[in-house]
């Protein structure tokens, strides 16, 4: 077939990775290029990181450092994670190479040559305080279009479309808060409008592209397409290769993804081949991306249309973007610290288990959650229990029953049904790979394991070793096939638990290099087989609280307090009586309290700005009854009303059931 570049999507270098990442964009394309290689296709698999934009400078200014010095720390880490969790690329670049700086003004040259490039004058933002341009992340605010209040000057993240910085409502400045001025200034413009009808045309007739990114970018299209702002008023960047361009850059939207283009052309210059990279992006070559699905508009409209405007070079064959995951069912947060980062995932585990979940758990056009709790019981109940013990069983039973060695065989029609299941689930995982449905790829293989202990236990070889001994060889002949198909086809998705089972089989070629088809390759009889181990030690439910502990980070409550110090706080329920405002404080009400037989007591309370009086009147409330009085206001405070603070909400505690007042809580 013909040369194929598979890509992921480009990491900015200012962070670590975490398993939404894995999930959507970099476990299902390293599968997919595993098996491919496997095939004996003519493949690469391409990444770098993406080191320019705003996100990366804006760290840099708020850590008082150059930009580079982010991004140097941030890329052997972001590396060194993937590389650990099995990701095989082929070349991991950088988009600060001198290779990438060239590629991108080629760009920009040549589409402004073919008239795809123009200047135009326009409004920007700038900030009167730190005195200039606020590109992109650096302006925060409303979207105009589904009223998100957390969008960028660029984009927004909760409609995932594309925003020109002038249409966020009530702008900010990202470093000081200041609203920004608009303010004129010259910039480069990408005439997208040129491309709405090519665009779409290839959208239309491409059968490869998944549906949820045709949706979208259709969608888009039909929405009706604008011409891009490609320059940026800052220095950290891709210099305008144009006279008048100084003190400007191309926009990071617009060099990141030449970046798979220089990242496959620095791979061949490193190997000495200074045209190999033509040979995927030009002539027959087939472009393959993979993505998150935020970033769908960028791949399936500004990328295809430079990509065609240059008239160099092909476009993407497919870009499969995968849905979120959530983390027990909530969005996953980076700066709320509810993520599992892929630093904290490998201190308890290795990198297969989370292959495996992460695959298996959806389909990657749906959205997916990770939950610790179903992490462990699906590596307990299907690694463990189905994969492990079938390799495990057969392989000690050969090593026990007959010294070690595959037993020669008088099959029965059962043990020929179970190797032609190898024949099929072969070919059935391949196709699955090849549509790019890893989950099901996955769950056939399972299936086979799964058929095996079945299998296994029906023939009990364990005893069928005394009473028929002819049976319980033709079934551990047939088992250790399937142990070796299974050890084969898993090899992309789960590769080094790939290698132990090849190692413990007794073989000593490398999987990675044998073809696909040899996985239904019969081991012959008399072969000599290694030492065999379990693959995966079963988790015990007294550690589910330790490894949730390192996966999540979590903040440390402070000071511990000893229980004969807490009893001293006497909490009580007590229902308010009367509440008012407190002239002149815009946060205080005034409180009466009725505590029972603690009597009547007044409270000043400082969430006038999420209760008015009357919501307040007749609550009962947990209040802590002994605090030291205070006087606040000219107003005394004896008590103390409890509330929950949650991030910019305050919920009072009120006891789920009546109880009379005065009530003490213990
Ligand atoms: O969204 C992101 O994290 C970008 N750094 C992805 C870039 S992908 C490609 F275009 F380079
Ligand atoms: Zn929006």
């Amino acid at each position: 077939m013909a040369p194929m570049i598979v890509t992921s999507a480009l990491p900015y270098s200012n962070d670590r990775l975490h398993l939404g990442h894995l999930r959507s964009t970099y476990l299902p394309p390293d599968v997919f290029v595993r098996y491919m290689r496997r095939k004996g296709e003519d493949v690469i698999f391409i990444c770098a990181t993406d080191e320019h934009g705003t996100p990366i400078a804006l760290r840099a200014e708020k850590e008082h450092v150059h930009p580079k010095e982010i991004t140097d720390r941030y890329y052997p880490l972001i590396k060194g994670d993937l590389e650990r969790m099995g990701c095989s690329f082929d070349y991991f670049s950088r988009t600060t190479e001198g290779i990438h700086y060239e590629m991108t003004q080629h760009f920009f040259k040549t589409l402004l040559e073919r008239g795809y490039i123009y200047e135009h004058e326009i409004d920007l933002l700038r900030c009167p305080k730190c005195d200039k341009y606020l590109p992109d992340r650096y302006v925060e605010g409303v979207c105009p279009f589904c009223g998100y209040e957390g969008a960028r000057g660029d984009s927004c993240d909760s409609c995932g479309r594309y925003l020109r910085i002038t249409e966020l409502k009530d702008a900010k400045c990202a470093i000081c808060g200041t609203m920004p001025e608009p303010s004129k200034t010259k910039h480069w413009f990408f005439k997208l409008t040129a491309f709405e009808g090519s665009l779409k045309e290839w959208l239309g007739s491409n059968t490869k592209i998944p549906e949820n990114v045709k949706k979208y970018a259709l969608q888009w299209i039909n929405e009706g397409l604008r011409d891009w702002d490609i320059t940026r008023d800052m220095t950290w960047g891709v210099q305008l290769p144009v006279e008048g361009g100084e003190g400007k850059v191309v926009y990071v939207w617009f060099d990141a993804p030449i970046g798979y283009i220089s990242s496959t052309k620095a791979y061949f210059m490193s190997r000495g081949d200074q045209e190999g990279w033509r040979r995927y992006w030009q002539g027959d070559g087939r472009i393959v991306h993979f993505i998150g699905k935020d970033i769908i508009y960028h791949h399936a409209i500004f990328w295809p249309a430079m990509l065609m405007g240059t008239g160099e070079f092909n476009i993407p064959e497919t870009i499969i973007a995968g849905e979120y995951l959530t983390l027990e069912g909530k969005k996953m947060s980076k700066s709320r610290g509810w993520y599992i980062s892929i630093e904290n995932y490998l201190k308890a585990f290795d990198a297969d288990p989370m292959r495996y979940y992460l695959i298996s758990v959806a389909p990657l056009d749906r959205d997916a959650d990770f939950s610790v709790n179903d992490f462990v019981k699906r590596y307990n109940d299907e690694l463990a229990d189905v994969l492990g013990n079938f390799v495990h069983r057969t392989l000690t039973f050969i090593e026990r029953f007959f010294g070690s060695t595959i037993p020669e065989a008088k099959l029965e029609e059962k043990d020929e049904r179970m190797l032609h299941m190898i024949k099929n689930t072969v070919a059935e995982t391949a196709m699955h790979i090849e549509a790019k449905h890893f989950r099901d790829a996955l769950l056939s293989v399972m299936n086979l394991a799964r058929e095996g202990n079945k299998y296994l236990n029906d023939s009990a070889p364990w005893a069928a070793i005394k009473s028929s001994p002819e049976r319980a060889a033709a079934t551990l002949y047939t088992s250790a096939q399937i142990v070796k198909a299974i050890g084969s086809m898993i090899s992309p998705f789960l590769p080094s638990t790939s290698k132990k089972i090849w190692k413990m089989l007794g073989l000593c070629s490398e999987i990675e290099q044998l073809p696909w088809g040899e996985a239904s390759f019969p081991l012959p009889c008399g072969h000599k087989i290694g030492e065999p181990s379990p693959l995966f030690k079963k988790i015990a439910s007294q550690d589910v609280q330790k490894i949730r502990e390192t996966l999540i980070p979590h903040k440390d409550v402070g000071e511990r307090v000893p229980i004969d110090e807490f009893k001293k706080a006497k909490i009580g329920i007590g229902e308010i009586v009367t509440a008012e405002r407190i002239r002149g404080s815009r946060d205080l009400l005034h409180l009466e309290i009725d505590l029972g037989e603690f009597g009547v007591r007044s409270c000043v309370a400082g969430i006038a700005k999420y209760y008015s009086p009357d919501e307040m009147l007749h609550k009962k409330v947990a209040v802590l009854m002994n605090v030291q009085p205070t006087t606040l206001f000219g107003f005394k405070s004896e008590v103390m009303i409890l509330a929950a603070d949650g991030d910019e909400k305050v919920a009072l505690l009120i006891p789920d059931r009546a109880v009379p007042s005065g009530s003490e809580v213990r």
